[in-house]
């Protein structure tokens, strides 16, 4: 039976850069879930009788509101839901379902690499049927409708075990549980030359995952170790746990300084590899060397051709602001479309569904291409493999001989977190108010060429988003940009992205802190961070 149940809004139910994201204890209040995934559906297109995907990262609370948005899809219309097992999807994996069962839309319940556990943090994103995060208009709407939401729609009794493949009924909805790993492996070893890359694994190349506890450990033993052969041991930290093991499963240089460290020894493996929460992010390690994100956009672009899936090029490339032009440089070298869009894999979706993209990526640690419209850890890291399947070099070797050919992007973000929301906001607004006067002035041997707040105005559907992180450019090309997170639960995130390029292959081999030192002091001092925040580092730098 289908009750309606009379609720009364919540007036903080607003999207960030990517879904709900909010506490444990603040999701677990009564109805919190159950008003915001009502909001979603009435502002989702009709979806009578059509299929929802849904699916999370395995961190606590998970079961709960699986439970919940499966009896609520079964009031609100639905006529399927797919389900992964234990109600386990990867990122990805949920954007590839989507697709591929021409599902109208999808529930991914993540907080991705925010940390897990009664006291963590928990996520609701819903994804339209392209596969990709819902853009702005319907964002916009779900918030909407959260601030006048009265009641919501749901299936009286329990949902189904979701312990079991198979379907069953719940009133006229269908709710099928499926193998969470086999259609994503599937994809993958449809995009990359598997026969290639066991070659490689067969040979005396050593590499090593790190799961993190989060949900890629089964995605990456069944594809790393059982299709690809990689021994046994390969996929570390492999078991998804409700809080991570207590660790935080952001791939990042701090909490997967393990793996990192593991890298730099000599005797090290040859390649490492993590992914985050909810398998979206990647981190790639070579033997003594970090790759950062906006490299490894910049060399996996460059390289794609080298994979079947690519082998006839690739249409453009997209980035977010933030994140280094390394990739710009390839794209104006190959003579393909290049598009800087805000902060949010919600910005790429357009571009991809338009053909005018292959690759997209982010300084966040997210790469993907046009196969889903997520990022993909596990997608990064095999193309990574596949491209040092055919070139036989080290992962050292091949950003070198990148950064002789393209120039190096010397870059790094420094991170200011749980910082006072009020003295974030006016250092922002404070360098609001200064940039009409910024350009020409002169800061040491730096001088401002242009200043802006950035704003995008989407090529292919016109919408645009304004206030997206204050860039300041010099002449010469060196970059400070200024934004606040999106993605936190705690105060506010001020995040400092710091850029410089060198064209000079004599100088490719400077420590980033060394080579943007001049850069690092004038973005102190031009937003004048100890002043406003009290912080006299930051606490984050990747
Ligand atoms: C999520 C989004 C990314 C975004 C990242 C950082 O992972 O999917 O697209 O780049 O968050 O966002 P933030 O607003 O915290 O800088
Ligand atoms: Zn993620």
């Amino acid at each position: 039976m289908i009750e309606t149940i009379a609720t009364k809004p919540f007036n903080d139910q607003k999207p960030g850069t990517s879904g709900l994201r909010k506490s444990v204890p603040h999701f677990r209040q009564a109805n919190y879930a159950e008003n915001f995934i009502q909001a979603i559906f009435d502002a989702a297109d009709s979806h009578d009788g059509e299929t929802l995907v849904i699916g999370g990262d395995g961190r606590f609370y998970n079961r709960e509101v699986i439970q919940t948005a499966i009896r609520m899809a079964a009031g609100n219309g639905y006529g399927r839901v797919v389900v992964g097992r234990g109600g386990i999807l990867s990122t990805p994996a949920a954007s590839n379902l989507i697709r591929i069962r021409k599902a109208a839309g999808g529930i991914i319940l993540s907080a991705s690499h925010n940390p897990g556990g009664p006291k963590g943090d928990f996520g609701i994103k819903y994804n339209v049927a392209n596969g990709g995060p819902a853009p702005e208009k319907i964002t916009s709407a779900i918030f909407e409708r959260t601030r006048t939401m009265s009641q919501y729609r749901i299936w009286s009794g329990d949902a189904p075990s979701l312990a079991e493949f198979g379907e069953t009924k719940l009133g006229d909805m269908v709710v099928e549980v499926i193998d969470p790993v086999a259609d994503y492996a599937a994809l993958m070893e449809k995009l990359f030359d598997f026969g290639q890359i066991r070659d490689l694994i067969a040979s005396r190349f050593t590499l090593r995952f790190d799961a993190m506890h989060a949900v890629t450990g089964p995605y990456a033993k069944e594809i790393l170790e059982n299709r690809l052969g990689a021994p046994l041991g390969t996929v570390i930290n492999g078991e998804p746990l409700e809080d991570f093991g207590g660790g935080h499963p952001d791939p990042n240089a701090v909490h997967a300084a393990t793996l990192i460290n593991q890298l730099m020894a000599p005797n090290g493996p040859d390649f490492g590899a993590a992914s985050d929460g909810d398998g979206d992010r990647n981190l790639i390690v070579g033997k003594g060397i970090v790759v950062s994100p906006s490299d490894s956009l910049a060399v996996l672009a460059a390289n794609a051709h080298l994979a079947p899936a690519y082998k006839d090029g690739i249409a453009g490339i997209a980035r977010s602001m933030p994140t280094s032009q390394a990739a710009d440089r390839v794209a104006a070298k190959r003579g393909i479309g290049m598009y800087e869009t805000p902060t949010g894999w919600k910005f790429f979706g357009t571009l991809l569904d338009a053909g005018k993209v292959t690759i997209c990526g982010e300084e966040s640690a997210g790469t993907g291409s046009d196969h889903v419209r997520e990022k993909d850890g596990l997608w990064a890291v095999l193309l990574w493999l596949n491209i040092l399947a055919v070139r036989r070099e080290s992962v050292q070797a091949i950003l070198e001989s990148h950064w002789a050919e393209f120039g190096r992007n010397y870059y790094q973000r420094h991170d200011y977190e749980e910082v006072d929301a009020k003295a974030a906001e006016g250092l922002m607004g404070s360098l609001h108010d200064r940039l009409a006067s910024m350009a020409g002035q002169r800061f040491g041997t730096l001088v401002v060429s242009e200043a802006d707040d950035f704003s995008y105005k989407d090529p292919v559907d016109g919408s645009v988003a304004t206030g997206q992180g204050v860039r300041i450019v010099f002449s010469g090309g060196s970059r400070i940009v200024y934004r606040l997170s999106g993605t936190g639960t705690k105060g506010a995130t001020l995040r400092v992205y710091i850029e410089r390029y060198e064209p000079d292959r004599t100088r490719h081999d400077i420590a980033p802190e060394q080579a943007l030192t001049e850069l690092i002091d004038t973005a102190s001092a031009i937003g004048e961070i100890g002043k406003r925040t009290g912080r006299t580092a930051p606490d984050v730098i990747t």
